[in-house]
Protein backbone atom coordinates (compact mmCIF):
# COMPACT_ATOMS: atom_id res chain seq x y z
CA UNK A 1 0.00 0.00 0.00
CA UNK A 2 1.70 3.54 -0.66
CA UNK A 3 2.47 5.15 2.24
CA UNK A 4 0.55 8.30 1.87
CA UNK A 5 -2.79 5.24 1.92
CA UNK A 6 -1.08 4.06 5.04
CA UNK A 7 -0.59 7.15 7.06
CA UNK A 8 -4.57 8.27 6.04
CA UNK A 9 -5.65 4.52 7.17
CA UNK A 10 -3.59 4.64 10.53
CA UNK A 11 -4.83 8.34 11.36
CA UNK A 12 -8.29 6.86 10.86
CA UNK A 13 -7.46 4.22 13.61
CA UNK A 14 -7.22 6.90 16.52
CA UNK A 15 -9.90 6.17 18.80
CA UNK A 16 -12.79 8.29 19.85
CA UNK A 17 -12.34 10.55 16.13
CA UNK A 18 -16.36 10.83 15.87
CA UNK A 19 -16.40 12.11 19.90
CA UNK A 20 -14.06 14.50 19.25
CA UNK A 21 -15.33 15.45 16.13
CA UNK A 22 -18.92 16.10 17.31
CA UNK A 23 -17.86 18.02 20.15
CA UNK A 24 -15.78 20.50 18.44
CA UNK A 25 -18.13 20.88 15.68
CA UNK A 26 -20.97 21.67 18.47
CA UNK A 27 -18.32 24.20 19.90
CA UNK A 28 -18.26 26.20 16.59
CA UNK A 29 -22.05 25.91 15.72
CA UNK A 30 -22.46 26.94 18.85
CA UNK A 31 -19.84 29.85 18.06
CA UNK A 32 -21.69 30.47 14.74
CA UNK A 33 -25.23 30.32 16.58
CA UNK A 34 -24.43 33.13 18.75
CA UNK A 35 -23.61 35.71 15.91
CA UNK A 36 -27.34 35.82 15.20
CA UNK A 37 -28.26 37.32 11.62
CA UNK A 38 -24.25 37.24 10.84
CA UNK A 39 -23.66 33.71 11.04
CA UNK A 40 -24.98 33.51 7.49
CA UNK A 41 -23.22 35.99 6.18
CA UNK A 42 -20.17 35.49 8.35
CA UNK A 43 -20.00 31.53 7.37
CA UNK A 44 -20.38 32.51 3.56
CA UNK A 45 -17.17 35.00 4.17
CA UNK A 46 -15.63 32.37 5.49
CA UNK A 47 -16.28 29.75 3.43
CA UNK A 48 -15.02 31.57 -0.11
CA UNK A 49 -18.25 31.87 -1.19
CA UNK A 50 -17.88 35.78 -2.08
CA UNK A 51 -14.44 34.56 -3.62
CA UNK A 52 -15.64 31.35 -6.22
CA UNK A 53 -13.41 29.49 -4.23
CA UNK A 54 -12.79 28.34 -1.17
CA UNK A 55 -10.97 30.28 1.52
CA UNK A 56 -9.10 27.66 3.47
CA UNK A 57 -6.89 26.21 0.78
CA UNK A 58 -5.48 29.60 -0.30
CA UNK A 59 -5.07 30.44 3.73
CA UNK A 60 -3.22 27.05 4.21
CA UNK A 61 -0.87 28.38 1.95
CA UNK A 62 0.47 30.93 3.64
CA UNK A 63 1.71 29.32 7.02
CA UNK A 64 3.29 26.41 5.36
CA UNK A 65 5.11 29.07 2.69
CA UNK A 66 6.11 31.07 5.85
CA UNK A 67 7.60 28.15 7.49
CA UNK A 68 9.13 26.53 4.76
CA UNK A 69 11.28 30.63 4.38
CA UNK A 70 11.84 30.28 8.08
CA UNK A 71 13.49 27.00 8.15
CA UNK A 72 15.68 27.47 4.57
CA UNK A 73 16.29 31.35 6.87
CA UNK A 74 17.55 29.22 9.81
CA UNK A 75 19.58 27.30 7.80
CA UNK A 76 21.48 30.08 5.92
CA UNK A 77 21.67 31.76 10.05
CA UNK A 78 19.59 34.28 9.07
CA UNK A 79 18.03 34.55 12.42
CA UNK A 80 16.08 37.16 12.01
CA UNK A 81 14.55 36.83 8.99
CA UNK A 82 13.53 33.34 10.06
CA UNK A 83 11.71 34.60 13.10
CA UNK A 84 9.73 37.60 11.35
CA UNK A 85 8.83 34.13 9.02
CA UNK A 86 7.83 31.80 11.76
CA UNK A 87 5.88 35.26 12.75
CA UNK A 88 4.18 35.48 9.91
CA UNK A 89 3.22 31.90 9.72
CA UNK A 90 1.47 32.08 12.85
CA UNK A 91 -0.91 34.92 11.75
CA UNK A 92 -0.70 33.14 8.64
CA UNK A 93 -2.69 29.58 10.57
CA UNK A 94 -5.07 31.81 12.87
CA UNK A 95 -6.27 32.60 9.57
CA UNK A 96 -6.34 28.92 7.97
CA UNK A 97 -8.12 27.52 11.41
CA UNK A 98 -11.11 29.68 11.07
CA UNK A 99 -11.65 29.05 7.31
CA UNK A 100 -11.06 25.43 7.81
CA UNK A 101 -13.00 25.03 10.92
CA UNK A 102 -15.91 26.45 9.09
CA UNK A 103 -15.64 24.23 6.08
CA UNK A 104 -14.80 21.17 8.45
CA UNK A 105 -18.58 21.94 10.63
CA UNK A 106 -20.37 20.52 6.65
CA UNK A 107 -18.07 17.41 6.79
CA UNK A 108 -19.26 13.75 8.03
CA UNK A 109 -17.80 10.42 7.93
CA UNK A 110 -14.24 9.95 7.31
CA UNK A 111 -13.77 13.72 6.01
CA UNK A 112 -14.82 14.42 9.25
CA UNK A 113 -12.87 12.11 10.99
CA UNK A 114 -9.95 13.21 9.38
CA UNK A 115 -10.61 16.42 9.72
CA UNK A 116 -9.96 16.31 13.52
CA UNK A 117 -6.60 14.61 13.00
CA UNK A 118 -5.85 17.26 10.71
CA UNK A 119 -6.87 19.64 13.36
CA UNK A 120 -5.08 18.51 15.82
CA UNK A 121 -1.88 18.23 14.08
CA UNK A 122 -2.36 21.98 12.74
CA UNK A 123 -3.16 23.16 16.36
CA UNK A 124 0.18 20.95 17.73
CA UNK A 125 2.43 22.78 15.03
CA UNK A 126 0.85 26.08 15.65
CA UNK A 127 2.23 25.85 19.42
CA UNK A 128 5.32 24.31 18.41
CA UNK A 129 5.89 27.72 16.22
CA UNK A 130 4.71 29.91 18.71
CA UNK A 131 6.67 28.41 21.57
CA UNK A 132 9.86 28.70 18.95
CA UNK A 133 9.35 32.38 18.22
CA UNK A 134 8.91 33.06 21.64
CA UNK A 135 12.72 31.09 22.48
CA UNK A 136 14.50 33.19 19.23
CA UNK A 137 16.71 35.33 20.30
CA UNK A 138 17.59 33.75 23.60
CA UNK A 139 20.59 31.57 24.02
CA UNK A 140 20.59 28.22 22.71
CA UNK A 141 19.17 26.19 19.46
CA UNK A 142 15.27 25.62 20.79
CA UNK A 143 14.04 28.28 18.93
CA UNK A 144 15.23 26.51 15.94
CA UNK A 145 14.71 22.64 16.84
CA UNK A 146 11.00 23.75 18.01
CA UNK A 147 10.16 24.22 14.46
CA UNK A 148 11.80 22.18 12.86
CA UNK A 149 9.36 19.50 14.84
CA UNK A 150 6.56 22.13 13.84
CA UNK A 151 7.65 21.78 10.45
CA UNK A 152 7.50 18.04 10.00
CA UNK A 153 4.07 18.46 12.06
CA UNK A 154 2.52 20.43 9.44
CA UNK A 155 3.65 18.64 6.54
CA UNK A 156 2.09 15.30 7.68
CA UNK A 157 -1.19 17.39 8.15
CA UNK A 158 -0.65 19.08 4.86
CA UNK A 159 -0.98 15.41 3.50
CA UNK A 160 -3.82 14.91 4.93
CA UNK A 161 -5.15 17.94 4.17
CA UNK A 162 -4.90 17.03 0.64
CA UNK A 163 -6.18 13.73 1.40
CA UNK A 164 -10.04 15.58 2.32
CA UNK A 165 -9.54 17.87 -0.52
CA UNK A 166 -7.90 15.64 -3.56
CA UNK A 167 -9.34 12.21 -2.70
CA UNK A 168 -12.44 12.82 0.22
CA UNK A 169 -13.33 15.54 -2.20
CA UNK A 170 -14.28 18.14 0.42
CA UNK A 171 -13.96 21.77 -1.10
CA UNK A 172 -14.23 20.37 -4.82
CA UNK A 173 -16.67 21.55 -7.52
CA UNK A 174 -18.95 18.26 -7.42
CA UNK A 175 -21.15 20.09 -10.39
CA UNK A 176 -18.25 19.49 -12.78
CA UNK A 177 -18.12 15.51 -11.80
CA UNK A 178 -18.97 14.89 -15.87
CA UNK A 179 -18.89 17.47 -18.68
CA UNK A 180 -22.18 18.97 -19.27
CA UNK A 181 -23.91 18.06 -22.96
CA UNK A 182 -22.15 20.78 -25.69
CA UNK A 183 -24.89 20.49 -28.06
CA UNK A 184 -28.56 21.28 -27.39
CA UNK A 185 -30.56 19.05 -26.54
CA UNK A 186 -34.20 17.56 -25.89
CA UNK A 187 -34.68 16.99 -22.16
CA UNK A 188 -38.28 16.79 -21.16
CA UNK A 189 -41.84 17.39 -22.33
CA UNK A 190 -43.01 21.06 -20.50
CA UNK A 191 -46.12 18.77 -19.42
CA UNK A 192 -43.57 16.52 -17.10
CA UNK A 193 -42.30 19.79 -15.22
CA UNK A 194 -44.82 20.34 -12.78
CA UNK A 195 -46.02 24.35 -12.76
CA UNK A 196 -43.75 25.58 -9.68
CA UNK A 197 -41.85 22.66 -8.72
CA UNK A 198 -38.69 20.76 -10.23
CA UNK A 199 -37.75 17.94 -12.31
CA UNK A 200 -34.20 15.93 -12.46
CA UNK A 201 -33.64 15.41 -16.25
CA UNK A 202 -30.84 13.38 -17.84
CA UNK A 203 -28.79 15.28 -20.45
CA UNK A 204 -26.65 12.54 -22.42
CA UNK A 205 -25.45 11.58 -18.79
CA UNK A 206 -25.41 15.00 -16.80
CA UNK A 207 -27.80 15.22 -14.43
CA UNK A 208 -30.03 18.58 -14.90
CA UNK A 209 -32.51 20.50 -12.71
CA UNK A 210 -35.57 22.29 -14.42
CA UNK A 211 -37.79 24.71 -12.61
CA UNK A 212 -40.80 25.64 -14.08
CA UNK A 213 -43.26 28.67 -13.30
CA UNK A 214 -45.82 28.51 -16.10
CA UNK A 215 -44.37 29.23 -19.23
CA UNK A 216 -40.82 29.61 -18.42
CA UNK A 217 -38.16 27.01 -17.89
CA UNK A 218 -34.87 27.50 -15.90
CA UNK A 219 -31.93 24.48 -15.93
CA UNK A 220 -29.10 24.66 -13.79
CA UNK A 221 -27.10 21.11 -12.68
CA UNK A 222 -28.96 18.97 -10.68
CA UNK A 223 -25.84 18.24 -8.24
CA UNK A 224 -25.01 20.77 -5.67
CA UNK A 225 -21.48 21.71 -6.35
CA UNK A 226 -20.71 21.95 -2.40
CA UNK A 227 -20.74 18.35 -1.88
CA UNK A 228 -23.21 16.50 -4.37
CA UNK A 229 -26.51 17.12 -2.85
CA UNK A 230 -29.33 16.29 -5.23
CA UNK A 231 -30.87 19.52 -5.53
CA UNK A 232 -34.24 18.12 -6.74
CA UNK A 233 -35.81 17.06 -2.83
CA UNK A 234 -34.61 20.96 -1.82
CA UNK A 235 -36.96 23.51 -2.14
CA UNK A 236 -37.78 25.75 -4.89
CA UNK A 237 -38.79 29.75 -3.71
CA UNK A 238 -38.54 33.06 -5.31
CA UNK A 239 -36.46 31.50 -8.18
CA UNK A 240 -33.74 30.03 -6.43
CA UNK A 241 -33.17 26.15 -4.80
CA UNK A 242 -32.03 25.16 -2.04
CA UNK A 243 -29.93 22.36 -1.04
CA UNK A 244 -31.59 19.68 1.45
CA UNK A 245 -28.03 19.07 2.44
CA UNK A 246 -26.41 22.25 3.97
CA UNK A 247 -28.46 25.00 2.78
CA UNK A 248 -26.46 26.52 0.09
CA UNK A 249 -28.87 28.10 -2.54
CA UNK A 250 -28.84 28.77 -6.43
CA UNK A 251 -30.39 30.94 -8.46
CA UNK A 252 -32.12 28.34 -11.38
CA UNK A 253 -31.90 31.48 -13.68
CA UNK A 254 -28.12 31.64 -14.00
CA UNK A 255 -26.81 29.17 -11.09
CA UNK A 256 -25.11 32.30 -9.12
CA UNK A 257 -24.97 31.32 -5.36
CA UNK A 258 -27.40 33.19 -3.55
CA UNK A 259 -25.76 31.96 0.02
CA UNK A 260 -23.32 29.11 0.75
CA UNK A 261 -21.72 27.67 2.25
CA UNK A 262 -21.49 26.49 -1.77
CA UNK A 263 -18.18 28.18 -3.61
CA UNK A 264 -18.99 27.48 -6.52
CA UNK A 265 -22.01 28.61 -9.10
CA UNK A 266 -24.09 25.83 -10.66
CA UNK A 267 -23.88 24.77 -14.13
CA UNK A 268 -26.49 26.92 -16.28
CA UNK A 269 -28.15 26.17 -19.39
CA UNK A 270 -30.63 28.06 -21.69
CA UNK A 271 -33.75 26.73 -22.27
CA UNK A 272 -36.27 26.83 -25.43
CA UNK A 273 -39.39 25.11 -25.22
CA UNK A 274 -40.55 23.95 -29.14
CA UNK A 275 -43.77 21.80 -29.53
CA UNK A 276 -43.78 21.34 -25.89
CA UNK A 277 -40.88 19.96 -25.44
CA UNK A 278 -38.25 21.70 -23.70
CA UNK A 279 -34.60 21.68 -24.81
CA UNK A 280 -31.58 22.89 -23.10
CA UNK A 281 -27.61 24.14 -24.55
CA UNK A 282 -24.89 24.86 -21.83
CA UNK A 283 -24.07 28.29 -21.28
CA UNK A 284 -20.67 30.09 -21.90
CA UNK A 285 -18.88 28.42 -18.97
CA UNK A 286 -21.33 25.84 -17.77
S1 LIG B 1 -24.20 19.49 -0.76
FE1 LIG B 1 -23.74 20.96 0.75
S2 LIG B 1 -25.10 22.56 0.32
FE2 LIG B 1 -25.48 21.14 -1.22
Amino acid sequence: MPIAQQLVDCALQIPGLDAAGDRVAGLVNGAYDAAGPVKRPLKDALNGTWLGHALHPVLTDVPIGAWTAALAMDLLGERRGAKIAVGVGLLGAIGAAVTGLTDWTDTYGKPRRLGVVHAALNATATLLYGASWLARGKTGGSGFALSTIGYGVVSLSALYGGTMSLDLQIGVNHAHATEPPAEEIDVAALTDVPDGGMKRVDASGYPVLLARRGEQIDAIGAICSHQGGPLEEGTLKDGAVTCPWHGSTFCVRDGSIVNGPATYPQPAFSVRVIDGRVRITATDGS
